[in-house]
């Protein structure tokens, strides 16, 4: 079987049990919301948010999750070679930071080994019915396309997804305009989730009526002998999706840099999981994969290890609660963690998550 070496990588990389070594189990629950949990019992789903390295929380959340979450979506730093920042205003003050970093000084072998550590454990994680969605772009999918057959098996591909999303600006002058992500999908066996899913066409289209006989599809005809025909109005969705680009008018934009738009995750949410299946995000950015799976009714995992993207997906989460409030929609509350080593403690102690940012890129 073909596989991909770096530097770096080892004899199968680290084992996990010497990843767990290295990591230490040091996160703590900071914050409950709703934070009056009366109606809620002692057992029920909390939902749960950490703000750290998602190779220490995928390794802390192993002993419990263990061939239990069945969805993960991943849409990790891209080996762009650029850092992404954003503007942030408070009561009057500017100040610029970063969002997060994706700038590898062109160290292709770090990267992978990054990944590749995040994958062993992803796929102890997931449920043997579960998908794993991967999403990247030309910087880097055909390496890690390698190593998810390595890790997952080749003969657990499922898809490659086509995200063409025509409406963002590309100069393209020595290169055709790029226009597309990949969305890799791959199962941890070969019995998996794969809900179906029909979009309208845009008109309604004449189509051969079909009956399988002994194994073979053929027309079917009335009883002059004439086939016979149906009319169509929706069709299976394939795998070229055509969905924009988030824009800033859009109600769902944040200002977090490469936020994906809702459609996109509320597709692969409703692909791969039912109501009450676990999906996790551990690289969850702007929280559009955690948004989503409470919409859709699923308990959700998430982590990033930006503090913006806590805070972005904290208020994303507790505003949609709030809009909701009137509905029959039932919540599970949602816990958030953190290492609280110095910095982070003082962090969450000046009230930081509380306050009102404005956050635009730059
Ligand atoms: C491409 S963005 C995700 C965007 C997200 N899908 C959305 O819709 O907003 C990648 C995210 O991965 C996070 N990240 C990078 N390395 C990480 C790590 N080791 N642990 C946790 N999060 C990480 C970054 O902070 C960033 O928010």
């Amino acid at each position: 079987m073909v596989k991909l070496n770096w530097n770096s990588k080892g004899s199968n990389s680290k084992k996990i049990c010497d990843l767990k070594r290295e990591n230490s189990n040091c996160f703590k629950r900071f914050e409950t919301y709703p934070k009056n949990l009366n109606s809620f019992l002692e057992k029920d789903w909390k939902n749960s948010l950490y703000w750290g390295d998602n190779l220490e929380v995928s390794l802390k959340i192993l002993d419990s999750y263990e061939g239990k979450i069945n969805l993960i979506y991943i849409d990790p730093p891209f080996f762009s070679g650029v850092n992404y920042h954003i503007n942030i205003s408070h009561e009057g003050n500017k100040y610029d930071s970063t969002a997060y970093f994706d700038n590898w000084n062109s160290d292709l072998d770090s990267y992978l080994q990054m990944l590749f550590e995040r994958f062993l454990i992803f796929h102890k994680l997931l449920a043997n019915d579960g998908l794993i969605f991967v999403h990247l772009d030309y910087h880097a999918y055909h390496y890690v396309k390698i190593l998810l057959d390595e890790i997952f098996g080749k003969n657990r591909f499922i898809n490659e997804i086509i995200w063409y999303y025509y409406n963002k600006y590309s100069a393209g002058r020595n290169n055709l305009p790029r226009a597309h992500d990949n969305v890799m999908v791959y199962s941890k066996s070969n019995r998996y989730t794969f809900n179906e899913i029909r979009l309208p066409r845009e008109k309604p289209r004449k189509q051969l009526k079909r009956i399988m006989v002994d194994g073979v599809l053929k027309n079917l005809k009335d009883e002059d002998g004439h086939v016979i025909y149906r009319m169509v109005t929706d069709k299976k969705l394939d795998d070229v999706w055509k969905i924009p680009c988030l824009q800033p008018a859009s109600k769902e934009w944040t200002g977090f840099p490469t936020q994906k738009h809702h459609k996109l995750l509320e597709r692969i949410i409703k692909i791969g999981s039912n109501e009450g299946d676990i999906v996790a995000d551990l690289f969850c950015g702007s929280g559009t994969t955690l948004l989503a799976a409470e919409r859709l009714n699923r308990r959700w995992i998430g982590c990033d290890i930006s503090p913006y993207s806590i805070y972005i997906t904290r208020k994303r989460l507790i505003n949609n609660r709030l809009s909701r409030k009137n509905t029959q929609q039932k919540f599970n509350p949602i816990e958030f963690y953190s290492s609280l080593n110095e910095e982070n403690l003082n962090l969450i102690e000046s009230g930081f998550f509380e306050k009102d940012l404005e956050i635009t890129r730059r």
